[in-house]
């Protein structure tokens, strides 16, 4: 896709950052959350918007010392599997190089192909499986990857 814009969220992007995880009909953050993370010197969340200003995507990370962990990323259903993810990713990569990160882990349902496919794409490695971590009945897989 053509002019997509990263750039830091800010207070008046929230609401519609959460609107890409309803596209999906998941909730992964709240509104209350997002306000106190993107004040949060140890958290870094960037929105993707598309030529008319619209967000379409969105990732969060926390990170101290040399490690962080995705928090979240979602890309609107509408605008899925056009490179997105890939984009928000990248700046993530470019932003842990900068400032010495090490090593960046995440945990995603054990469902969640799309994802699992997205992140071995971009090197990460499963590490280690935690059992019925979501809701009691679904496994969360660990990956990680080393910068
Ligand atoms: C997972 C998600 C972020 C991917 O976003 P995206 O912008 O569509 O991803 P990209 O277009 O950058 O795709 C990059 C790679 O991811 C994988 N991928 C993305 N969507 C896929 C799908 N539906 N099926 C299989 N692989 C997929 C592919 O390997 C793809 O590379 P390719 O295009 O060369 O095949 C998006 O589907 C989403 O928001 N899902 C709901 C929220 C979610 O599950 N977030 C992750 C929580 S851990």
């Amino acid at each position: 896709m053509d002019n997509i814009l990263i750039s830091k969220m800010q207070d008046e992007d929230i609401e519609e950052a959460l609107l890409t995880e309803q596209s999906h009909n998941i909730h992964i953050l709240s509104k209350n959350i997002l306000k106190e993370d993107i004040k949060n010197k140890n958290y870094n969340y960037l929105v993707a918007k598309n030529n008319d200003g619209k967000i379409i995507g969105y990732i969060g990370i926390s990170y101290v010392l040399d490690s962080a962990d995705i928090i979240s990323i979602v890309v609107h259903k509408d605008y899925t599997q056009k490179g997105i993810a890939t984009l928000l990713l990248q700046e993530i990569f470019a932003f842990a190089k900068e400032n010495n990160i090490q090593k960046i882990m995440l945990e995603v349902r054990r469902s969640n192909l799309p994802a699992q496919k997205l992140y071995e794409k971009h090197g990460f490695k499963q590490i280690a499986i935690r059992n019925n971590y979501y809701d009691n009945t679904e496994d969360a897989l660990i990956y990680e990857k080393e910068l």
